[in-house]
């Protein structure tokens, strides 16, 4: 073998290492504060770093396993800005044994050697607490466990970290005192002020997205914390969304599974006790009675039926329709009032749905003769989870060149056809599967399309035809009657 071939798998392996070498920056200071929820908590993770070489442009951020499983929303931002930054994740997959994740994150501007920069991590868990006790009779209380790893990892040196957990009271069950295990650990690991638990300062922490740190140092902390208000999952939301041209209509429909997660109801349900807790004041925080959402506004003909039939109890106020192009936002509000208050463990099925002015959420693009429509994905009820949802988009018949923008990867997504009563080709329709969607992810997915003029036509066409046909129908009805009307009088 000539000698120059020699030197390839050395080059080789040069490259692979200088690719996977993190550019070198230090951590200044890593803060990390919790909001505990119910089913939701959020996370916001402040990285306050510091370049040690000149150029440095992609920052790594490393989540534990368990954080990186439960995270069902992220986002990073320099802090104080707006725009999130380009993020681009390493492979991860979840048969594997690995113990963290890696992130990389292009900064907006190299930084010089010595520059310095505050980055923000903004993250959702979902499904990251457990009721605890799992029963509560109606005059109990409802407590939750959350559990997080002690450190936050990063493949770079750290010279001072702490986390924070916050409750919604002060009122705190219990919290992990870390085991002493390093250098790093102060006198008092743990302290709590008011609702706040805080892990740290911990000082001097060498680089830790590796599994050695991990074994050694890694270990769960755990807080239990009353929470006052209900924990509340939606099993399935199914939303269709029907656009028609013809009736100037975009018609939602919401079809919604809730499911109360907190600790399941112990013993019987009263309703005397409910009625004397509410005239107290003091509702059992896990007793759901109402829901307030924010609808659009300029909404007609809104409807809400459970299993049983129409739900008379609900208020709704309906916003105007805003101005086109205002940037301010109005929304109408339904209170949703159940028959019943939904208790911890209970389902309820309900189905609600109003139609809007179709101008309030479409526009004509003139240069590419098409539609666009925007579309919420969802609309989010305060704390609450959509474990499962699907989403549907009935577009015009005869609507072609149909393109969309989703604001973030759905699960799955496709295009069928759908047929109703009065359609003569059907309706194409595109489908969106989403899982563990919160209040970050209430959004919405653009819609554009063409529809010709022939195809505007068809509608009217078709209720020609229905028309003509039921009058011929009736013509033909009244025949048979008048001769057997005729028969009766002979
Ligand atoms: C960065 O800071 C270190 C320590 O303060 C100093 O020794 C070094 O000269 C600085 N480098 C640059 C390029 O400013
Ligand atoms: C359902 O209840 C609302 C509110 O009381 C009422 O306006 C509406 O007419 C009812 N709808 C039906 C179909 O009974
Ligand atoms: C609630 O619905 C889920 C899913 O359909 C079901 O597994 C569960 O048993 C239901 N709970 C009750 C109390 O009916």
């Amino acid at each position: 073998m000539p000698n120059r071939w020699r030197t390839i798998p050395f080059l080789l392996s040069f490259i692979i290492q200088s690719l996977a070498a993190p550019q070198s920056f230090e951590n200044t200071a890593i803060v990390r504060s919790v909001e505990l929820g119910g089913v939701a908590v959020h996370v916001t993770t402040t990285f306050a770093i510091k370049a040690l070489e000149p150029g440095a442009k992609v920052y790594t951020i490393a989540l534990g396993r368990q954080e990186k499983e439960k995270t069902s929303w992220f986002e990073v931002k320099v802090k104080g800005q707006q725009n999130p930054l380009l993020i681009s994740e390493h492979p991860y997959a979840y048969e594997s044994t690995r113990n963290y994740h890696l992130v990389d994150v292009t900064l907006p501007r190299p930084l010089t050697a010595n520059g310095t920069l505050n980055i923000v991590l903004e993250a959702v868990q979902t499904h990251a607490t457990t009721p605890w006790p799992t029963t509560a009779s109606q005059k109990e209380d409802q407590a939750l466990k959350f559990t997080a790893d002690l450190l936050v990892l990063s493949p770079y040196h750290t010279l001072v970290q702490r986390t924070k957990l916050k409750a919604l009271t002060p009122r705190l069950i219990s919290f992990t005192i870390p085991k002493e295990v390093q250098d790093f650990m102060p006198d008092t690991p743990a302290s709590k002020s008011g609702a706040t638990v805080t892990y740290g300062p911990f000082n001097d922490i060498p680089p830790s997205a590796n599994e050695n740190f991990i074994a050694a140092y890694q270990q769960p902390v755990t807080i239990h914390y009353f929470h006052e208000q209900p924990v509340l999952e939606i099993l399935k939301l199914t939303r269709s969304a029907e656009i028609s041209h013809w009736g100037a209509n975009l018609n939602i429909q919401d079809d919604i599974q809730l499911h109360n997660a907190g600790p399941a109801l112990k013993g019987h349900f009263s309703r005397l006790d409910h009625q004397s807790q509410a005239f107290y004041k003091k509702p059992a925080p896990h007793a759901l009675p109402a829901l307030t959402l924010h609808l659009p506004s300029g909404i007609r003909n809104a409807y809400y039926y459970d299993l049983i039939g129409n739900v008379s109890t609900s208020r709704l106020r309906v916003a105007p329709s805003p101005p086109k192009n205002s940037k301010t936002k109005q929304y109408s509000v339904l209170e949703l009032r159940p028959r019943y208050p939904i208790m911890g463990g209970w389902n309820y099925t309900f189905t609600l749905g109003w139609d809007a002015p179709l101008a309030d959420s479409a526009n004509w693009d003139h240069a590419t003769g098409k539609y666009m429509v925007e579309i919420p994905i969802m609309t989010p009820i305060t704390g609450a989870v959509v474990n499962n949802a699907e989403v549907k988009i009935i577009l015009p018949e005869g609507a072609t060149d149909v393109e969309f923008t989703p604001p973030f990867s759905a699960l799955e997504n496709r295009v069928s056809t759908h047929v109703t009563y009065l359609d003569t080709t059907g309706r194409p329709t595109l489908t969106f599967e989403y899982k563990d969607l919160t209040v970050m992810h209430a959004q919405s997915i653009f819609v554009s399309y063409k529809v010709s003029l022939s195809a505007h036509l068809k509608k009217p066409v078709a209720v020609a035809t229905a028309f003509f046909s039921l009058f011929a129908f009736a013509l033909l009805g009244r025949r048979i009657n008048l001769t057997i009307h005729k028969n009766k009088v002979l």
